[in-house]
C-alpha cells in the first residue's frame, strides 16, 4: 500500500519504520529533514527504507494518510493536504485527543475518515530514529461508525501492530482521553512516573475523582468500552508505572501539551451537556499556567 504519515516525530517516525517493511512511505514533515531511513531500536528492532518530504504535492498517488502529529496541530496538517489528495485516499489519525477525527471529517467527509487509539508507546530519539518503549492495544475504526478499514487493519497486522477493528471507535477514543484526563495532568503538574498515583491514597482518590468526571461527561456523547473506567485507568497506569507520561515530557522538555485536546475537550463537552467538571477545569487551568510560565 502507499501509505503517507504526517509527522516525522515519535509515532510518525515508529509507523514508517515498521509500515515501512511491506509498504511504500511517505513520511511528512513541515521542515526540511534529512532521512532516508528509519531506525527503531527496543521492543522492535529494524531499519527501514523510506521517503521524506515537506511537499505534500507528493502524495498525490497515496491510498491512505496517517495523522501523527500532536493534535494541537491537526487542523493545519490537514487543511495543508486535501487538495492534493487522490479522491480514495482515506486519512487515519492514531493521536491522543477528544477531536481529531471530527477536523478531518470536516476537511474530507466522514466517509474517507477513520478514527484510532493506540496504546503503543515510542520515544523519540533523533531524526529517523525512535525508540520502541512497549506494546498496546490499537483499534481502529470509521468515524462515526465503521466502513470498510479490513484492509488497513490487515497492514497494520502484518507490520507487527496487532489492530482491533471497531464499529465504536468514538467510544475507544473517550475511553483513553478518560485514561489520559486521569493519568496525564496529575503526573505533569507533580512531575511523578505514572505508578505514583496509584502509591498515594490522597493522588489515588483525586484520579478516581476526575475519571468519574469525565466518564460522566462520556456516557452522554458515546457507549463507553470498558464497563469501569477507573480500574482501567488503574490497569494503564500500573502497566505504564515507570514512565513519565507524555504530557509530563513535554512539561519537562518546555513544550506546548496536549491539555487543550485532552482535559480541555472533556472540560468543554462537560459544559456544553450541563455535567460537573470541576476538578478536570482546575487541573487544565494548572497545567496551562505552567506551560504559559515557559512557552
Ligand atoms: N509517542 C507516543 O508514544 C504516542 C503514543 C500514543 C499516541 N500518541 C499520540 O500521537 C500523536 C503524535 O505524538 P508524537 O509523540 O509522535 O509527537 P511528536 O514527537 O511531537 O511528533 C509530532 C510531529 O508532527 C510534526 N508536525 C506538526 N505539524 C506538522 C505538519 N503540518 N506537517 C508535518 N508535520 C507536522 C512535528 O514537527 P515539528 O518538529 O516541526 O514540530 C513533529 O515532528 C499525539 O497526538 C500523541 O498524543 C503518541
Amino acid at each position: 500500500m502507499k501509505i503517507g504519515i504526517i509527522g516525522p516525530g515519535a509515532m510518525g517516525t515508529f509507523l514508517a519504520g515498521v509500515l515501512g517493511k511491506h509498504n511504500q512511505i511517505t513520511l511528512v514533515g513541515r521542515q526540511g529533514l534529512d532521512i532516508e531511513r528509519v531506525e527503531i531500536v527496543g521492543e522492535t528492532e529494524l531499519i527501514s527504507e523510506i521517503d521524506f518530504t515537506t511537499d505534500v504535492s507528493e502524495l498525490s498517488d497515496t491510498e491512505l494518510i496517517v495523522i501523527c502529529t500532536k493534535a494541537f496541530d491537526t487542523e493545519v496538517a490537514v487543511k495543508g493536504l486535501i487538495d492534493h489528495l487522490p479522491s480514495e485516499c482515506k486519512l487515519l489519525s492514531l493521536q491522543n485527543g477528544l477531536k481529531n477525527e471530527e477536523i478531518i471529517a470536516k476537511y474530507i467527509g466522514e466517509e474517507r475518515t477513520i478514527g484510532g487509539i493506540t496504546s503503543h508507546g515510542v520515544t523519540y530519539l533523533g531524526t529517523g530514529k525512535v525508540k520502541h518503549a512497549g506494546k498496546g492495544e490499537t483499534v481502529i475504526g470509521g468515524y462515526p461508525n465503521r466502513h470498510d478499514e479490513k484492509e488497513i487493519a490487515e497492514v497494520f497486522d502484518k507490520a507487527g501492530i496487532k489492530t482491533e477493528l471497531s464499529d465504536n471507535i468514538i467510544g475507544h477514543i473517550w475511553k483513553k482521553v478518560i485514561v489520559n484526563v486521569g493519568i496525564n495532568p496529575i503526573t505533569a503538574l507533580l512531575g511523578v512516573k505514572n505508578g505514583f498515583l496509584l502509591e498515594d491514597e490522597y493522588l489515588h482518590c483525586l484520579v478516581e475523582e476526575v475519571v468519574d468526571e469525565a466518564t460522566e461527561v462520556a456516557k452522554g456523547y458515546t457507549e463507553l468500552p470498558v464497563e469501569d473506567t477507573f480500574e482501567e485507568t488503574k490497569r494503564v497506569a500500573k502497566t505504564t508505572q515507570d514512565n513519565r507520561s507524555s504530557m509530563l515530557q513535554d512539561i519537562d522538555n518546555k513544550r506546548r501539551t496536549e491539555i487543550d485536546q485532552i482535559t480541555g475537550a472533556v472540560v468543554e463537552k462537560g459544559e456544553e451537556s450541563g455535567v460537573s467538571v470541576n476538578v478536570n477545569r482546575t487541573l487544565h487551568g494548572l497545567v496551562k499556567g505552567l506551560e504559559r510560565s515557559y512557552l
